[in-house]
């Protein structure tokens, strides 16, 4: 047996988010800016470097894997990865293989990713209105969207649905997509929107609606009971009492989670950033193609850039200005 990876606060790390392209078919006004510059194909690592990669994460104790973006599936020929990945869940090293995606290649993949062994998905999707979705993804169509999430849900996979909140935006559609996700036996997921990356003339001030806000207003209507369950992610859990629905918030502004944290992030360049909400990451794209016999000096550059995973981040809204911003984007690292 392999030592586990754990970090300096005592945190054992056993889930892996893997950015596997920064390019997206979408342009989140609160993602990106309208001109994004991306990189160029050759930095990339190859779909088998990415398996390697991910395969040694797996030998050194990591057991959810979690594929994201920009848009996982707008990369070419990710099935193959995703393929190669089954071999980890059939050896039950792997506990659970997923992914985060804006649904609008669902319709394409929601089979094959089923097969290939994925039974959770979570899609983003922060309004119900045709015409707000096209405002804020600027690129974006709500009916394909839809279209993703009736194939997923058809193809076995259980869909959470993950909204940013966003104050003037979808504070008005709060209940309508409680409504929504009750209606189709779907899970609902918050999260607050964070300073990450250049996004143009938005201000993250502006944009910010603060769960514990949006947690009072439903209060007024129902009765909320928090759950101790996890899912391993940062997201914490209650159950409306009148309805039986369960809902998630993600709450890194209002309610640090970073004591608990599990996880690390691979970019599609090879870089493993050890929080999201921090600078410094450590090169792994170096040990891994330049020893192509061995994984030994890969697992060494793991479990180094383990030893220096930072406390936790530093954003704050809280002076009125915007504080511990990330020079990232969110698509860059993978959320
Ligand atoms: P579950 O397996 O469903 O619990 O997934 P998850 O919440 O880990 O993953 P998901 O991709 O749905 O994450 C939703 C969002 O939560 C991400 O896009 C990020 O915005 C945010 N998030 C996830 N992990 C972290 C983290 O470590 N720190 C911060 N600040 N935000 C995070
Ligand atoms: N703050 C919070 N969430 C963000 N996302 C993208 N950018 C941000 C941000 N700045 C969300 C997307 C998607 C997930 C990958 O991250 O909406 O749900
Ligand atoms: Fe694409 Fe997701 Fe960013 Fe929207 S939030 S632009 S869907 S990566």
């Amino acid at each position: 047996m392999t030592a586990p990876l754990i970090d300096p606060f005592q945190r054992a790390i056993n889930y892996l988010r893997v950015s596997v392209t920064d390019r997206c078919d979408f342009r989140c006004v609160y993602c990106m800016s309208e001109n994004m510059t991306f990189l160029p194909k050759k930095e990339l690592l190859t779909l088998e470097e990415l398996d390697r990669m991910c395969s040694t994460f797996v030998g050194l104790g990591v057991e959810k894997l979690r594929i994201t973006g920009g848009e996982p599936l707008v990369r070419k020929g990710i099935m193959t990865f995703f393929d190669a990945m089954t071999q980890h869940l059939d050896s039950g090293a792997l506990k659970e293989l997923t992914l985060t995606t804006n649904g609008s290649q669902m319709e394409r993949f929601a089979d094959d990713l089923y097969a290939a062994g994925v039974r959770r998905v979570n899609i983003s999707l922060d309004t119900l209105d045709d015409k707000k979705f096209a405002d804020i993804t600027r690129w974006g169509r709500l009916p394909q969207v839809i279209k993703g999430i009736d194939a997923a849900q058809k193809a076995g996979l259980r869909v959470k649905i993950n909204t940013v909140a966003l104050k003037g935006f979808n504070e008005d559609e709060l209940f309508t997509l409680l409504d929504w996700c009750a209606s189709r036996d779907m899970d609902l997921t918050f999260i607050e929107v964070m300073p990450m990356g250049d996004i143009g003339n938005e201000d993250r001030l502006d944009q910010y609606w603060k769960l514990s806000d949006l947690r009072s207003t439903l209060r007024e209507t129902y009765t909320l009971t928090d759950l101790p369950e996890r899912t391993g992610g940062p997201a914490r859990y209650v159950r409306i009492e009148e309805t039986g629905q369960k809902i998630g918030f993600i709450t890194p502004l209002t309610h640090n989670f970073c004591e608990s944290c599990n996880r690390v992030r691979l970019t599609c360049t090879g870089e493993l950033y050890m929080c999201l909400g921090q600078e410094d990451m450590a090169d792994l794209r170096a040990p891994l193609r330049n020893n192509p016999g061995s994984d030994a000096m890969l697992q060494d550059a793991i479990r180094a850039a383990i030893a220096l995973k930072p406390k936790g981040h530093d954003f704050d809204y809280s002076r009125q200005g915007v504080d511990g911003r990330v020079s990232r984007h969110m698509s860059h690292t993978g959320g």
